[in-house]
């Protein structure tokens, strides 16, 4: 089984391959990132050490790049491809578009084209492979107080970045419907856990906490997220893998909405307990609400029952259990984070 990872030095990516080189010892992986700021080498090590390379090989490369992709594709039989890269950060993609178009659409039609060209050909066993297209929830826009996402759910993105990858995810069905490739693209919701970038909410709040710094909040802090731990997501994303359909699209979440300010109090609070208060002062008022993001969607809520129908797949870790491990995995890896803050981390070189 031979399965190309993009993206794979990003937060989910890294955690997936870390999760099926465990789960399925049948599987081999090429990886082939960017590595743009969100990609870090670090966070892979482990990986590269204990598997590297009989069954992980690292490629730096861009997904855009027609002849590297061929290359990889003529150098050995992939089965699957999971497409995890992608620029992923909101407030980046309404400073600087751009990078979002080029990378999330004209990245992922590179990606399908070379596909078609090599699994289309009549060598090639079409029933064996899948393209994976990682897709999210924002592209559905924005709920108001009711109601659900669901795969039926128009397309209504708000963003530039959700605007690029409801483009990427068109692309990714057209080429179901046109060419029959075995297309299939999953929408999920926010995800947590370890390894995010800390520009993110979760991430950027615990950092912040650690240190006393303000935590920045935007508007009233009364928006809505439905958060999935990341191992959820890469448990969903193998079943699909293994028993979704071609043509398909599958929601992933784990029914658990909550308010950014809820999230950012929870984390305060255990932090308090944790570390003691911050010079004499309980956390929370390091909280500052600042101007609210452009556009910003005000609530995301995930019908999962899809996925948890038809392929029997449930979340098995809580927003409890979830944050607590998140917490505590950011204040012992609190060198992976500082080698971020100063730009260490760029010049990384792992040890084989
Ligand atoms: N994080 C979430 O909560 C979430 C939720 C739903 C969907 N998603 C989707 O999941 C995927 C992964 O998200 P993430 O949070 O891990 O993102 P991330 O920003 O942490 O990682 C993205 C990775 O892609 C790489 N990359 C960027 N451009 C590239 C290119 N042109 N070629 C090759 N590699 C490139 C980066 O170097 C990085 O390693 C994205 O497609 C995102 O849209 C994320």
């Amino acid at each position: 089984m031979k399965i190309l990872i993009t993206g794979g030095c990003g937060f989910i990516g890294s955690n997936f391959i870390r999760y099926i080189l465990k789960n399925r010892t049948e599987a081999t992986i090429i990886n082939i990132d960017k590595l743009t700021y969100a990609g870090n080498l670090a966070n892979l090590s482990d990986v590269e050490r204990e598997y590297a390379p009989s069954r992980y090989q690292f490629m730096k490369g861009d997904i855009g790049d027609k002849e590297i992709v061929e290359d990889i594709f003529s150098g050995s039989d992939i089965d699957w491809v999971v497409n995890f890269a992608a620029e992923s950060h909101v407030d980046r993609s309404i400073d600087k578009p751009a990078e979002f178009l080029q990378t999330n659409i004209i990245g992922t039609f590179c990606l399908l084209e070379t596909s078609r060209k090599f699994w289309l050909d009549p060598d090639s066993d079409i029933t064996k492979k899948r393209l994976l297209h990682i897709s999210t929830d924002e592209v559905y826009g924005s709920l108001n107080d009711k109601g659900y996402f669901t795969e039926k759910t128009p397309y209504n993105p708000s963003s530039p970045y959700s605007a690029s990858k409801a483009a990427s995810d068109h692309l990714v069905y057209a080429y179901y419907r046109t060419y029959s490739l075995p297309t299939i693209i999953t929408n999920s919701s926010n995800n947590y856990g370890p390894y995010q970038f800390p520009e993110k909410l979760i991430p950027l709040i615990i950092n912040n906490a650690i240190k006393g710094k303000r935590l920045p909040v935007y508007g009233d802090g009364k928006n809505v997220r439905d958060w999935l731990y990341v191992g959820d997501n890469c448990s969903a994303i193998l079943a699909i893998l293994e028993r979704g359909l071609p043509g398909q699209r599958y929601n992933i979440g784990a029914n658990c909405e909550k308010r950014n300010i809820d999230i950012v109090t929870i984390i305060c609070d255990y932090l308090d307990k944790r570390l003691g208060l911050m010079d004499g002062k309980p956390r929370r008022g390091l909280i500052e609400y600042v101007p609210d993001r452009l556009g910003h969607d005000r609530r995301y809520a995930i019908d999962a029952s899809k996925i948890n129908n038809e392929l029997q797949w449930k979340p098995s870790v809580t927003f409890e259990k979830g944050i607590i491990e998140t917490i505590e995995w950011y204040l012992k890896n609190m060198a992976w984070v500082e080698d971020i803050e100063t730009g260490r981390y760029r010049q990384y070189y792992m040890k084989r």
